[in-house]
């Protein structure tokens, strides 16, 4: 049961979530994924307003969306009137005019959710991934996954690797995983190492921390957020020799540490394509958790909105 101090009306960002509360959250994505009924006590509407593409996280929060009874409206960003000028905040004043309750969000402007905060819409913000910022949603069902496998996070050792600059999976994990007691550590090329992440942990050589770590968390290079003249430059299979998790690396792995990556994954590229399913890999499981998470995350909204 999540603690009526806990019950807020937007989910934006895990910097403003302590640990208790994301705790809490990772408690109630377990109880669902338990078997955990929803109810509603009156009809909800969810929009889903993906402004940058997506897979997992659109698909993730429908499905969440569905098992806890909520009506899903349709919206793609392609044939809506942000082609005609339309801003987000009058995208969602619309939805908030039209009775949607929650709108999960996903914008390639970082921290593009403050100039709908200012205007305390009645209609729940939920951040699907803004940008480089922030990845709340997975940053939750990646340390629900981390708490399944090993019960806690006191003096976990987790490395982060890879393109560290680009990556809201790196900036959110980095900065709730301190604050639950993991110790974190970087390591990826020079290039995108992130000054920002250094008050979370500890840069270093993938190679000489590889055989300490619990937890691998692999990161996708952004293409999408590289000039077109470091996409040009960039040489995937001296990536994957230098940075990627080769074989050779996952034999250098300490017995009953895990291998997570938030996906979509470039196999061959940061990870070996025969690792993606490997008996230690937890990706399709971070998935799997990914609808639990989101649930969570939704009724929290919902119950600030007293449905339910
Ligand atoms: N992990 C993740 O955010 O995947 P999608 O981009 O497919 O949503």
């Amino acid at each position: 049961m999540i603690s009526t101090e806990r019950i807020q009306p937007n989910l934006v960002t895990v910097a403003d979530m302590d640990a208790e509360d994301a705790i809490d959250l990772i408690h109630e994505a377990q109880a669902y994924k338990a078997g955990k009924q929803a109810f509603l006590k009156a009809p909800a509407y969810a929009v889903n307003l993906f402004f940058e593409n997506s897979t997992r996280t659109k698909t993730s929060f429908q499905m969440a969306e569905h098992k806890l009874g909520m009506q899903v409206l349709e919206f793609e960003a392609k044939t809506s009137s942000t082609q005609k000028g339309e801003t987000l905040y009058d995208t969602v004043k619309t939805m908030e005019s039209i009775g949607v309750n929650v709108a999960v969000i996903r914008h390639p402007e970082n921290e593009y959710y403050d100039q709908l905060l200012d205007h305390q819409l009645h209609t729940g913000i939920v951040n699907a991934g803004d940008g480089s910022g922030q990845h709340p949603s997975q940053c939750l069902l990646d340390m629900m996954t981390i708490d399944e496998e090993f019960g806690g996070f006191a003096g976990l050792k987790v490395l982060i690797v890879g393109d560290l600059t680009h990556s809201r999976v790196a900036h959110s994990n980095a900065m709730m995983l301190s604050r639950l007691g993991a110790q974190v550590y970087f390591a990826g090329p020079q290039d995108w190492y992130d000054p920002l992440l250094e008050k979370y942990g500890t840069y270093g050589d993938l190679d000489e921390l590889l055989p300490h770590m619990d937890v691998v968390n692999l990161l996708r290079v952004q293409n999408e957020r590289l000039t077109s003249a470091a996409n040009e430059a960039f040489d995937a299979q001296g990536y994957h020799q230098r940075y990627g998790l080769t074989m050779a690396r996952a034999a250098m792995m300490k017995p009953g540490a895990i291998i997570m990556h938030p996906a979509p994954v470039n196999r061959g590229v940061e990870i070996d394509s025969d690792l993606v399913e490997a008996p230690n890999s937890r990706i399709f499981t971070q998935m799997q958790n990914g609808v639990y998470t989101r649930m969570a995350i939704l009724s929290r909204v919902l119950r600030y909105q007293g449905l339910m």
